[in-house]
């Protein structure tokens, strides 16, 4: 079992976003008891809000569903519970890094370095483009599955 945790500032743009688009291919692929997802934001500003209306409309267009997304802050606990911690931009990760008193833990890191793009999620609160968010979260979440499916098989953990 794999535990997967998806940050950014507020918890209801891109790290919920992140969280449906990822809940959805484990789902798609049959993965849902072996990988666990969940979002968080550093601040507490939004805790116990449904997902951005921007995000759930365009999340809608995919099929894919924000049931049950509740927003909720990092709290210190998530670093045990918590294989992956990504944070959405340079901003969530130092954030997390503080947040957690951890300055350099290899668990903890910004989501599309994984990818080609190497650089922050755009926080769609700001730049109003829910699409060039959802592409590059799409992007992402590929990419992230790949590196757990990879870290699963080695570890010879049977999928
Ligand atoms: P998020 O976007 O971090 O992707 O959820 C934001 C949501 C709310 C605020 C900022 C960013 N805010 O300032 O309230």
């Amino acid at each position: 079992m794999k535990r997967v945790l998806f940050v950014c500032l507020g918890n209801i743009c891109r790290s919920p976003m992140a969280e449906a688009v990822f809940r959805d291919m484990l789902k798609k692929r049959g993965l849902e008891d072996k990988i666990e997802v969940d979002s968080a934001g550093t601040s507490s500003w939004h805790v116990g809000e449904p997902p951005h209306y921007g995000t759930v409309n365009k999340l809608k267009e995919y099929n894919i569903s924000t049931e049950g997304i509740i927003a909720r802050q990092l709290i210190k606990e998530d670093f045990d519970k918590f294989d992956y911690i990504v944070g959405m931009d340079e901003s969530n990760v130092k954030n997390i890094r503080n947040l957690l008193q951890q300055p350099d833990h290899p668990k903890i890191f910004r989501f599309l370095d994984l990818t080609e793009y190497k650089k922050d999620v755009p926080d769609p609160y700001y730049t109003k483009d829910f699409q060039e968010t959802y592409d590059l979260v799409k992007a992402g979440c590929e990419a992230l599955l790949n590196k757990i499916l990879e870290d699963m098989e080695e570890e010879g953990q049977i999928l």
